[in-house]
Formats: structure tokens, sequence, C-alpha cells
């Protein structure tokens, strides 16, 4: 590249840059007016546009172009103790702050000792010899190379069932996004719950305590502690159940006992347990969220969706996966993660847009807004189906990056597959939270073949 095309392409850029973030003024204008002038009707009608994703995006274009790393000394969530609130919007420093584990770390521990009743899970820990012990010990449990023999076959086979069963009209996130997780924890896990409605009640609400309940809200932590002692009984049955029995079996579970039985440390019943907890809140409700998501955003873009039903009648699973997974990027599972600064800290040193973090401030870092950043992705409002995989910022970035995140890459697009390839797919209605940080109903709809 010559010097005047690579200036030619930093002026491009850059004026993509602001340009998103004026058309995102111009877009947010009319509802921040009718908030400003609109009484409780105008509020709540301003509250519905930022909390949709396409609001939080344009919000995030301005605070990108404008004030892309923000630190106040306001206190946005409750649930965690803190000293006040950093925003983090652009690619690189969104990155950054994951990856500097030791300056910005997660936070979870306390409230993830309330559900275990003590101990800790390695989401909520920090590197250290307890961290490396049981996530190793969990990747012996939970095998990549089971995708290909076990688990996508299962998650595979179930979805075409339930398909193949379903008249014409299907609810997304109960009949089939859940459904496919909960199928695996009884055949992969060796865990399946008294029934498959309370282990989706349970890992429901402990999730939201442990991820969405920003406010501390008092009545989700009675039902997430009611849940945890629930699923605490249910797994210390299932454990003393399996260890009676001659052999163990070659599930999760099976293979956690083999583990003990061979002296690995950290694998007592207890810890076994906990560290299922923390597995199974991350397997069932995010997978039911993500698909869900994804299916909303192609059907909103005929285009997108087209060349997901091609895909998925050609048996095409890569560029399946790329449409699932582009289509995601519009609305992730998770749109901001959370870190607290253990002591003070500068980012983005050496730019203009460096600020300084005091210790104790709650960091969020925007992953949605990450993905959609123009000095990092290439027209990133459009979509695209021909991006690295490993640009997305889906399920986290560095030392806690999903656990899950090859089983998410592998069975997400299994869960829509058999759907997506239905001619005329459309939405009944608008997906529908009901109140909750997940999707509790989306009806779709096909005509007969
Ligand atoms: C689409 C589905 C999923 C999404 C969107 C998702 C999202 C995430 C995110 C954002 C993180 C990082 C949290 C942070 O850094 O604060 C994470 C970590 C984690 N996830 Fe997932 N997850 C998904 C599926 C799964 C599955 C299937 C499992 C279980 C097999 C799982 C287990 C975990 C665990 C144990 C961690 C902690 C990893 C560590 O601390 O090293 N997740 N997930």
């Amino acid at each position: 590249m010559t010097l005047f095309s690579t200036l030619a392409e930093a002026g491009r850029i850059r004026i993509a840059h602001y340009g998103m973030a004026l058309g995102a003024a111009a877009a947010l204008a009319g509802p921040f007016l009718r908030g400003a002038v609109g009484g409780a009707a105008g509020k709540a009608a301003l509250g519905a546009t930022l909390g949709a994703p396409v609001g939080q995006r344009r919000l995030f274009a301005l605070q990108r172009a404008f004030t892309p790393n923000l630190v106040t000394a306001g206190q946005g969530i409750r649930a965690y103790d803190n000293s006040g609130t950093a925003v983090v919007t652009r690619h690189a420093d969104v990155v950054e702050v994951l990856e500097r584990e030791a300056d910005f770390a997660v936070v979870y521990e306390p409230r993830m000792r309330k559900l275990t009743a003590g101990e800790n899970f390695f989401l909520g820990m920090q590197d250290g010899a307890d961290y490396t012990r049981d996530v190793t010990n969990m990747r012996a449990a939970v095998r990549r190379d089971d995708l290909p023999s076990l688990v996508v076959p299962l998650a595979a086979q179930r979805a075409r069932d339930i398909m193949a069963a379903a008249p014409g009209r299907i609810d997304v996130p109960v009949e089939l996004g859940r459904r496919i997780p909960l199928h695996l924890l009884d055949r992969y896990f060796g865990t399946p719950g008294p029934s498959e409605a309370e282990m989706a009640e349970w890992t429901s609400i402990l999730f939201w305590y442990l991820f969405a309940d920003l406010e501390a809200n008092p009545s989700v932590e009675a039902r997430a502690m009611q849940a945890a002692a629930s699923l605490r009984d249910y797994l210390d049955a299932a454990i003393a159940l399996r260890k009676a029995q001659p052999e163990h079996g070659g599930d999760i579970l099976g293979r956690c006992l083999a583990l003990q039985a061979a002296g690995q440390p950290g694998m007592r019943d207890l810890d076994i347990r906990n560290n299922l907890i923390g597995l199974l809140i991350g397997f069932v409700p995010t997978l039911a969220k993500a698909a869900t998501q994804a299916l909303n955003q192609l059907l909103e873009r005929p285009a997108a969706l087209a060349g997901a039903r091609r895909a998925a009648q050609a048996d095409d699973d890569t560029l399946l996966a790329a449409h699932v997974f582009e289509a995601l990027r519009f609305d992730p599972v998770n749109p901001i993660i959370y870190r607290r600064a253990a002591r003070d800290a500068v980012i983005a040193r050496g730019t203009l847009r460096a600020k300084r973090i005091p210790a104790g401030t709650m960091v969020l870092a925007a992953n949605l807004s990450a993905m959609f950043d123009p000095l990092a992705w290439d027209a990133p409002e459009e979509f695209r189906t021909d991006r690295p995989w490993d640009q997305y910022i889906l399920w986290g970035h560095g030392m806690h990056t999903c656990f899950g995140q090859h089983i998410n890459r592998a069975v997400l697009p299994q869960i829509l597959k058999p759907l997506l390839a239905k001619d005329g797919l459309r939405a009944t209605g608008p997906l529908d939270k009901g109140g909750t940080p997940f999707p509790v109903r989306f009806v779709v709809e096909w005509p007969a073949a």
C-alpha cells in the first residue's frame, strides 16, 4: 500500500465512523425528544428504544465516536460492590479490558458462593492454581472431540424430531431452543434433572441472578436461592446414585467420577457438584436465548433469511453457521461483559482516548459495541457471512472466554437448521421476554409443504 492509499483508507474509515454516529444521533433524536417532553408515555417509549438491540447499537455508535471510554462515579450495577462505572465501547479497548485479567477482574465470586453454599466456581476466579485445576478437570470431562461423535448428532436428531412433530408453527424458545440443551443434559451430561421444566426454570433464574440482575432485585435473589438449593439437592442425589452403580458410564458425570476414582485433585463429590452447577447455568438458558435471538434477527432480514434457508436446505453447516453467528452479532446474548478494576489502570494508553480507571470501578466492556466498531470491522452495519470467525465477541474474550464456545459453535446451527430449512417461515408476533432477560415466547409459522 502506498502512503496515499493508506491515508485515503484511513479517511474513509473515519468518515464511516462519524457517519454512523450522526446517523445514530438522527435516529435517536425523536425518541429522546419524546422522552423529554412526552411524560410517562414518552419515557416508556425511550426506555423501549434503548432496551432494544438496535437502540443500544445507536447509543454505542454515538459513544464510540465522541466519548469512547466513559468513566463516572455513578454506580449503575448494584449486584456487585463497586465505586463507579466505566463504559468501554471501541473494539480495541473492549479486547484490552478482557485481556488484562489482573487489572480488570471478574466479579461473580460472592454470588457464585451463594449458589454453591460455600465454594467459588472457576468463572468467579482470577488466574491461579484453583482456576487451572478446575478448568483442566472439566475439560477432561467435556471433550472437544465429543462434538462430532456425540453432541452434534444428538442435537441434530433432537431438532429434527421436534420439527417433524411441529404442526406448522412452533414457540421457539420453549418448544425448540431450550429443549436441545435439555436433551443434552440428559444424554451427554447424565444429569437430566427431575424434569425438563424444572431444569429450565432453575438454570434460567440462576443465570439471571449471576449475570443480569444488575439492580440486585431481592425477589430475583430469593428465587435464585431456592433454585440453587433444589439444584444442589438434585445433583448431590444424582452423584450418590451414580456412585452406587458398578459402572459410572461414559457421560460427563461418569467421566467426573472416573477422574475422582483415579485420585484427581479437585474432584470430590462437592467439587463435581459445584462445577456442574456452573456448567449447567452456562448451558441451558444461553443456548436457548442465542438460538431465538439469532432467528429473530434473520427473520428481520429477508435476504439473510433466504441465505440461511438455502444453506440449511443444502446441508451446508459452515454457511449456515456463518448466517447464525452474524445474526447473533446484531443481538448477542451478552451485549456487555463486566469486570471490576482491581487497581488504578489506564486503558488505551498512548491514544487521545486514554482513560484512567480508578480501582473499584465497574468496567462494562461493551462487546455489542465492539462488534459494530467501523475502526475494526468492515462495513459493520451490513449483514455479511464472510467475516473472520475469531473477530466475533459473542461469548467473551481472554482468559474467561466461554468454556462452551466450541459447543455453541457446533450446536446453535443444528438447533435452527430444520426450522430454517422451511419455506415461508414467518414470525406471528414480536419476540417476547416477558420482563425477564430471556425470550419466553416467539412463535413462528410456515405453510404446509
Ligand atoms: C450461546 C451460548 C453461550 C453464550 C452466549 C455464553 C456466554 C458466555 C460469556 C459471555 C462468558 C464470559 C463471561 C465473562 O467473561 O464474564 C462465558 C463464560 C463461560 N461459559 Fe458460556 N456461553 C454460552 C454457552 C455455554 C455453554 C454451552 C457452557 C457449558 C458447556 C458454558 C459455560 C461457560 C463457563 C463455564 C464459562 C466460564 C469460563 C471461564 O471462566 O474460563 N457456556 N460464557
